[in-house]
């Protein structure tokens, strides 16, 4: 049972653009509730590198004062930028990097050395960039920058990892740059863009920008608490009979409440509260309260993406489920921090559901119980961690879970947050 209320951490994804946008700025950014997770540790150690200096204010935990000099004013690092676990800053910062006339090299650890980095290296070379990668798709990246020409992208994949590191790009090429993906994915570059000043266009579902002749002014960026890590806590208050939780001040934005959405769909008691908008982001207090065994649903491709990091712990409210959990389109889970498709359907047979793997996803037959005590394993991915954590709650008995200390990668005080709320 988990109850009374809770606020978890800053969001991760807006954290690490409001880090990597402040670069547009000449002057001070002003951050409130930035994440605590390690990824965004990193991106802000590689911003330093560039030249953006950051204040934490000890005062107010999670607030930074970031200065920084403006895209023109960004230094050649003196050497590696690391970017550790985090996908989202070696691709945002090599669209960045590419527009600037300074050499730069991009490396993390061993999952990073395994995601698909063609998927930006290909688009930013056909604007001009020069980029050097292993086997020309994998980390390490060298970049050498500047001379870019923007043109349009059609997107075969829905990346909003992508969408941003070429509008990056294209704020400092020679021309128009549009992006459009093929299905909605979240949107906060957009909104942080709105928000901070950058001018764009926003035409059937596609975005263009062009270089920005001006550096922005300074600005303030409050960021709400993250709803991908909220989202262990929903499951599990759901599944839970007796739980009555609220999550406070958490993202509601579209682009990003699958997690909502479908346990909603699957019967669930989840209302959304004092709804508002702040800095250009949905936020709301999110209440949930425990329902049992909810029904079955089908996940696809255009919905995925609203949630993409979110389906390990989904998994777990279908393999308890009365019916089936289909998820679908879902091949962009074998290329995340690690394949959590196969993971998943390893993690849950191993522990008494009853999962089948597809090319593309997997089908769950839901069970009144999951019998537990067996292997949980991660790959060092935090999300298959903390899933592991929220299905020693659910299952008859906990799972072993073979590595804990990945969790900090983007929720170090996950195990502190769940005991406040355990009842
Ligand atoms: C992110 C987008 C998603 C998500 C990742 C963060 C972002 O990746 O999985 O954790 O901040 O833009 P893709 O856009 O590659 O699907």
């Amino acid at each position: 049972m988990l109850n009374g209320s809770l606020k978890v951490p800053g969001d991760k994804s807006i954290t690490h653009r409001a880090l990597i946008f402040a670069s547009l700025v000449r002057g001070r950014v002003e951050i409130e509730n930035m994440s605590t997770a390690q990824d965004c540790a990193d991106t802000a150690l590689c911003m330093q590198k560039l030249g953006l200096e950051i204040e934490h204010k000890p005062e107010e935990k999670g607030s930074v004062t970031v200065k920084s000099p403006g895209l023109a004013g960004l230094k050649e690092p003196q050497d590696l930028l690391y970017v550790g676990n985090s996908g989202t800053t070696i691709r945002l910062l090599s669209g960045l990097l590419s527009a600037l006339p300074i050499s730069s090299r991009l490396d993390g650890d061993e999952s990073i050395r395994k995601r698909p980095m063609a998927r930006v290296i290909e688009p930013l070379t056909t604007m001009g960039a020069r980029i050097e990668a292993r086997e020309n798709r994998f980390a390490p990246i060298s970049i050498q920058g500047g001379g870019l020409c923007g043109r349009r992208f059609d997107l075969a994949v829905a990346s909003a990892q992508v969408e941003t590191c070429l509008l990056l790009a294209g704020l400092g090429a020679d021309g128009r740059t549009t992006v459009a993906t093929p299905h909605l994915v979240r949107d906060h570059t957009r909104r942080m863009f709105g928000h901070m000043g950058v001018p764009y266009v926003e035409e059937d579902g596609a975005i263009s920008v062009e270089r920005l002749s001006e550096a922005l002014p300074s600005c303030h960026i409050r960021v709400p608490a993250d709803i991908s890590s909220a989202a262990f806590f929903l499951v599990c208050a759901v599944l839970a009979e007796g739980s009555d939780l609220t999550l406070l001040s958490v993202g509601n934005n579209p682009g990003r409440t699958l997690v909502l959405d479908a346990l909603s769909g699957m019967g669930a008691e989840i209302v959304r509260l004092n709804e508002r908008l702040v800095d250009g982001e949905p936020v709301a207090d999110i209440r949930v309260r425990g329902a049992g065994r909810l029904s079955g649903i089908t996940l696809g491709a255009a919905d995925l993406p609203a949630g993409i990091d979110e389906v390990p712990v989904l998994a777990l409210a279908g393999s308890l489920c009365e019916g089936e959990m289909v998820v679908e389109g879902a091949s962009e889970l074998r290329h995340k921090e690690s394949d959590r498709l196969a993971l998943l359907v390893s993690n849950l047979s191993r522990n008494g559901a009853d999962i089948e793997e597809r090319e593309e996803g997997f089908i769950i037959r839901g069970r009144k119980s999951v019998r537990g005590g067996e292997l949980w394993q991660t790959h060092g991915d935090h999300r298959m961690a903390m899933s592991g954590a929220i299905a020693s709650l659910l299952f008859d008995r906990p799972v072993q879970i073979d590595d804990q200390d990945c969790i900090a990668v983007s929720y170090p005080e996950f195990f502190q947050d769940l005991e406040k709320v355990r009842g």
